[in-house]
């Protein structure tokens, strides 16, 4: 079967057009073997896990365990229990910000993030430095949507205590250089948590090669379902957080007078997961490895650069963010129109963009704009879709000039 036929939602029509989905770097679709490994955890397989003897329970949670140690391999992480299962890269960030703020952040001390964060790589850490009394600082950025890793550098003092930094912006599609970040943070002996919620889904990513202490990711922007999701974090570091929710599972003994806590990574799983996507996650991840990552990139460089270049051809229409290394996300303009109604427009061709500030308005602010339009690709779209975009652009343009 194509790689395309794998995915059963594409296959419709939107206002009597062929649905060309760009809108992946909100949520990618499912393939079948997803769809099909959720329907047969709901029909075969449904027990809760870790506490039961009875054979479902057994089954679940053996599954459940292999999903554990198929991510650890497919990030390249050392251990298993440094792979914590979690809603997904929001809840990744906060437990972190949350723990390792109660931890570590202390009056006088400083987060740095960079000024093209998500609002989830924000926001929680904003709520920690409220908490601490700790202060934010932001790496800036060019206009081709670079990191300054001068103003990083000088950032950089006694007082920091952690830097967390997307690997890709998910408005710009700048791939950071999260080696040389981590080097510099590391050589003032300041850890570093990557935001990977766009990056797992295009690229190889090896954390021990990446030397990063906390890498967080989605499932569901990565051919798995919504509501799953990784924390990986580095044991030593991992191991000194305290819990980030209480309840069932994270513990070890309960009394009113005093509860002491579970292992890793247990600690960090308080109440029933959610088994069936974890699962989910298992199939999603086998989908990429079928169809090998190097493919994957190739094919979204492809239709980013034909894409890119074909754009750059439509006068009036600017595209923001032009870094040279990039994954597969457009954000553009045209003239002075609202990036929504350009979306409206696009929309009523069948075609699905995403448009605003897409959870990063400092980006925004940084250029002055309300918002934009993005395009996101990924394995399953087609050179014929971007031309059946471009065609959209040449009709559309005119229109709003
Ligand atoms: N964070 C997701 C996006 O960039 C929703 O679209």
């Amino acid at each position: 079967m194509s790689i395309r036929d794998q995915f059963p939602i594409l296959n419709q029509t939107v206002y009597g057009k062929p649905l060309v989905y760009f809108d992946n770097a909100a949520t990618t679709q499912k393939p079948q073997s997803v769809i099909d490994t959720l329907c047969h955890y709901y029909t075969s397989l449904n027990s809760n896990i870790h506490r039961g003897a009875h054979h479902l329970a057994v089954q679940a949670t053996e599954a459940y365990e292999e999903t554990r140690r198929e991510v650890q391999a497919f990030i390249n992480a050392r251990h298993a229990h440094e792979i914590v299962f979690t809603r997904g890269t929001t809840e990744s960030i906060n437990l972190v910000a949350s723990s390792f703020g109660q931890q570590y952040l202390h009056p006088g001390d400083e987060v740095i993030v960079s000024a093209m964060e998500h609002h989830s790589n924000i926001v929680p850490w904003q709520l920690a430095c409220q908490r601490q009394g700790a202060t934010l600082r932001t790496i800036p950025f060019s206009d081709q949507g670079i990191l300054d890793l001068q103003a990083f550098q000088n950032l950089l003092n006694e007082h920091t205590r952690i830097v967390a930094v997307n690997h890709v912006s998910n408005t710009l599609g700048t791939v950071n250089p999260i080696v040389d970040i981590v080097n510099i943070a590391h050589s003032h002996g300041v850890p570093v948590l990557v935001d990977g919620a766009q990056s797992i889904s295009h690229m190889v990513v090896d954390v021990q090669a990446l030397g990063c202490d906390f890498y967080c990711f989605s499932g569901h922007k990565m051919y798995a379902p919504m509501g799953i999701g990784v924390l990986y974090g580095r044991e030593e570091l991992l191991d000194t957080l305290p819990p980030y929710q209480g309840g069932g599972e994270m513990i070890k003994d309960v009394t009113f007078e005093r509860t002491t806590y579970n292992e890793l990574p247990f600690r960090f799983e308080a109440g029933t997961p959610s088994v069936g996507d974890v699962l989910g996650l298992h199939a999603a991840i086998d989908f990429m490895r079928e169809t090998g990552i190097d493919t994957i990139a190739a094919h979204e460089k492809d239709l980013t650069d034909y894409a890119t270049m074909k754009m750059e051809e439509i006068e009036g229409l600017r595209i923001i963010g032009t870094a040279p290394h990039k994954t597969s996300v457009i954000s553009f303009l045209v003239g002075n129109a609202h990036p929504y109604d350009v979306g409206t427009l696009l929309d009523k061709l069948g075609i699905a963009v995403r448009t605003g500030h897409h959870c990063t308005q400092p980006i925004m602010d940084r250029y002055g704009i309300p918002g934009t339009v993005r395009a996101s690709f990924a394995i399953y779209n087609t050179r014929e879709e971007v031309d059946t975009f471009i065609a959209a652009l040449r009709r559309i343009v005119p229109m709003l000039m």
